[in-house]
């Protein structure tokens, strides 16, 4: 079956890492791709429901992986080399990053919105952006890969990212959240118009 092309990113960026443990893996599409393309030894696909536990169980079936279910890393007491979670909303990876272990493992990281609280949440919670990406599959996803330690992030860092504004292929997805700040500034308050003015210049600033 053809998984989607964010899928097939993912599944990428864990290739070389031994065991790769998936908070919130849903369907377990991600380690399925990268055990049947040999990119990783063992997964750990765990979910806080069931229901989609229970279907990552049956399509990994065969493969070198388990499933656990668990609220975040709360429940999970295997080792492993990188997790990865992806496709929830900046909060809500920030609280299960709350609990993250503490030993030295990778993270790759993919909210579905806001970015920027994500990157505050990591440089105030003792860990630091090794890279990032933008891939475009019907939406634009950033996604970061992480690791515990310090990094110094100034404003305009957290909206651009430290990495990817040096990139040319994220020039696109600058150029789409200015032109979607644009249609908006028009529906907004004064204050808000002014704030929006401001990203708007933060983002023409790397074009
Ligand atoms: C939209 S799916 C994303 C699936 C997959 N990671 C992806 O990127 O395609 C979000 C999944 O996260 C799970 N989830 C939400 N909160 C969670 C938590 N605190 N701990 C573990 N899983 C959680 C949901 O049950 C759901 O299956």
């Amino acid at each position: 079956m053809a998984r989607s092309k964010r899928i097939t990113f993912l599944a990428e960026l864990i290739k070389g890492y031994n065991v790769v443990l998936d908070i919130g893996s849903d369907h377990g599409y991600v380690l399925l791709e990268a055990l049947q393309k040999g990119y990783i030894t063992y997964g750990i696909a765990s979910d806080l429901r069931i229901e989609p536990l229970m279907q990552a169980e049956k399509n990994l079936k065969g493969y070198h992986a388990k499933t656990i279910q668990s609220d975040g890393f709360l429940n999970i007491h295997e080792s492993f080399d990188l997790a990865i979670i992806a496709g929830m909303g900046a909060y809500l990876i920030g609280e299960i990053l709350d609990h993250a272990p503490s030993f030295d493992v990778t993270y790759i990281l993919q909210a579905n919105d806001k970015p920027e609280v994500l990157r505050a949440y990591l440089k105030d919670h003792g860990f630091m952006i090794l890279d990032e990406y933008v891939i475009r599959d019907r939406f634009d996803y950033v996604v970061m890969k992480v690791k515990r330690g310090k990094m110094i992030l100034e404003e305009k860092d957290l909206i651009l990212g430290p990495y990817l504004k040096d990139k040319p292929e994220a020039k696109p997805y600058y150029e789409r959240k200015i032109q979607l700040l644009s249609k908006l500034i028009f529906q907004v308050d004064l204050k808000r118009r002014r704030e929006i003015e401001d990203l708007i210049a933060i983002y023409q600033s790397v074009l």
